[in-house]
């Protein structure tokens, strides 16, 4: 094997794997000091399989104890008490964040800052359980069952907006709350109208019925008003599709709907500027920063002018919610979401992972901050409704066994996301270039944006000749730089974790639990009628009816899935959507390897 080829030569290089790193600072940066060539299977590799065999017998006693263990636990966990007065809770969800998110983030974080490897992110010190995900149609539950088990603390099937399997609405812990006199905010990065949010103030058969969540979250369904703060993205869905950036289906203007349910609208980073920190923000308040979705941290931190951060969006929130509740003898709900951290999973992109997760960190500490310093009672929980990618910090990259090696220093000199470099060439290429001209421009993003120098040829023309595929190309070319596997471009049923700022006042979520517990803690510790909320809505769901683009009469929930794309039962199959894994060997060109 040719010694001499730096680590992260190209995607062909099947040395990757035999690399050995002899020093723990190479570990970190991808710069190995010492290799050896030693193809065939040694002692040391049977060696290998019997500490193998060995971990999983001495995994599973551990298991076993650890169940002996919860159980006697789990006699001491009963119902803990929520506290006697007013209270404020802040419910975080960081989409598609797997464990795995952190161990990536958190070594990324060490090797930016010098740091030791004691260094933790701030997440990691509030951890105090696991979550399983599964929907009541899938073992890999998608965002819509996910966060219908937070809202309604029920299961459901995939594609469900605070829908039950029989298609009923159940009521949800933020209208519950609304009704019992707390105030109530959403602050997400994606749209306001994508399934995380749309869960807590709307209920609808299918997740993509985007256009009337977004009506449904302004007041015009049975509830009323219920949210007083929206802070995200989405605009499309409020425009009505005579204006230029519209995607709606039909005319309606859901701004000038807001409006007339007395919403404060803004739509830009000055006039969020304008809130000052929250002491000038009127409420209720619909703030869409983005006609889609609020670009990646990675790409965002770059146009701070703008889009605001996470971070600052919650800070806001929670002034203003303070404030507004001040007088109040009940709080306030919000729930702040790290969106985009799924759509990082879903992209293969580890670059625009981490900075997700970092922005999705200070968010917690703007979060643990304001709870230190508030006067009134409240808590933080955080989880994820599933994990995205099935990433691992350890891919098999070849048909010898890898080395135990992952390189996060090869994700810090990227400086945008693989979306966004997509989307500039396929904005270019649209321009007809030549194909010198589009080489140029696929070798300066993968240099400027990607951080990548050893690039190889095939690499450039692969992407400059298919703009289609180059969203999962640029993605292929870091995560295989850094060493990052994704077994998937849609979600996982892997366990997430579940943090608290007070494991006390938490103690039901301490252990592993069913992600209907979570949603059974938030409406427990706000102690609010969620039940009386879904008969409400079951009796009016009989009275109104609304009109479907073509003037047809529907349900107000919209259109039931098609059968056939019924996920009512046990036995369908959702489908996220996405592309096939491994295109590049779709593409014909040889990857070396072994896929
Ligand atoms: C808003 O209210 C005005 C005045 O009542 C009305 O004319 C208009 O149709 C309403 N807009 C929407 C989108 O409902
Ligand atoms: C950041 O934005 C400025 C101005 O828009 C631009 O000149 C600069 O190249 C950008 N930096 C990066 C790393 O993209
Ligand atoms: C990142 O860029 C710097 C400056 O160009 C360079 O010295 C460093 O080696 C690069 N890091 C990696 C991991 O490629
Ligand atoms: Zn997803």
């Amino acid at each position: 094997m040719a010694g001499d080829r730096p680590l992260l030569a190209s995607r062909n290089s099947s040395e990757i794997s035999n690399d050995r790193v002899a020093e723990e600072d190479a570990l970190l940066t991808g710069r190995p000091t010492k290799r050896s060539s030693n193809m065939k299977r040694s002692w040391a590799f049977w060696r290998e399989i019997g500490v193998f065999v060995w971990a999983i017998v001495a995994t599973a006693a551990v298991i076993v104890l650890a169940v002996f263990y919860q159980k006697a636990q789990d006699s001491k966990h009963t119902s803990p008490k929520p506290p006697s007065g007013k209270r404020n809770l802040i419910f975080m969800v960081s989409d598609g964040m797997g464990p795995t998110s952190l161990s990536l983030t958190r070594s990324f974080m060490q090797f930016q800052n010098g740091a030791p490897w004691s260094e933790q992110l701030v997440i990691d010190q509030h951890l105090i359980g696991q979550s399983r995900t599964r929907s009541s149609s899938s073992l890999i539950t998608d965002s819509a069952a996910g966060a219908t088990a937070f809202s309604c603390a029920q299961k459901s099937y995939n594609g469900a907006i605070s829908v039950t399997p029989d298609h009923e609405p159940c009521g949800t812990v933020l209208e519950a709350a609304k009704k019992a006199g707390y105030m109530t905010g959403l602050v997400v990065t994606t749209r306001i109208t994508d399934a995380t949010p749309a869960c807590f103030a709307s209920h609808v058969h299918q997740r993509g019925e985007e256009d009337r969540i977004a009506e449904q979250m302004v007041g015009d369904y049975p509830l009323g008003r219920v949210v007083d703060l929206m802070f995200g993205g989405g605009r499309c869905h409020f425009l009505p599709n005579s204006a230029e950036h519209s995607c709606r289906g039909d005319n309606k203007d859901v701004v000038e709907l807001a409006k007339n349910n007395s919403f404060n609208y803004i739509d830009n980073r000055k006039a969020f500027d304008d809130l000052k920190g929250g002491s000038a923000l009127e409420f209720p308040m619909l703030g869409l920063f983005a006609e889609t979705d609020i670009p990646y941290e990675i790409d965002r931190r770059n146009e701070t002018d703008k889009y605001p951060a996470l971070h600052e969006m919650a800070e806001v929130a929670l002034k203003a919610l303070s404030e507004a509740t001040r007088d109040s003898d009940k709080g306030f709900f919000l729930m702040v979401e790290g969106s985009r951290i799924d759509h990082a999973g879903h992209h293969n992109d580890p670059a625009a992972q981490v900075h997700e997760v970092l922005a999705y960190d200070k968010a917690m500490t703007s979060v643990l901050d304001f709870l230190k310093n508030d006067p009134t009672e409240g808590i933080m929980v955080s989880t994820s409704d599933h994990e995205t990618g099935g990433l691992a910090t350890a891919p098999q990259l070849h048909v010898t066994y890898p080395e135990y090696v992952w390189f996060p220093g090869a994700l810090t000199n990227a400086t945008h996301s693989a979306e966004r470099l997509a989307a500039e060439y396929m904005n270019y290429f649209s321009s007809n270039p030549s194909d010198a001209a589009k080489k140029t421009f696929v070798q300066n993003a993968i240099e400027t944006g990607l951080g990548i120098t050893d690039y190889s040829d095939d690499e450039v023309s692969n992407i400059a000749n298919d703009p289609a595929s180059a969203l999962y190309r640029y993605a292929d070319m870091i995560s295989r730089r850094s060493q990052s596997g994704w077994s998937t471009h849609g979600h996982s049923a892997a366990d997430v974790n579940i943090y608290s700022s007070d494991p006390e006042a938490a103690l039901s979520l301490v252990g592993n639990h069913e992600n209907t517990e979570v949603g059974e803690f938030l409406r427990n510790y706000l102690e609010v009628d969620v039940k009386a909320v879904t008969r409400e809505l079951k009796k009016k769901d009989k009275e109104l009816k609304m009109l479907d683009v073509t003037g047809k009469e529907v349900g107000w929930m919209g259109k039931l899935p098609e059968e056939g794309e019924r996920l009512d039962g046990q036995t369908h199959i959702a489908s996220y959507g996405g592309d096939f894994k491994k295109r590049g060997v779709v593409h014909g060109e040889d990857c070396g390897c072994g896929h």
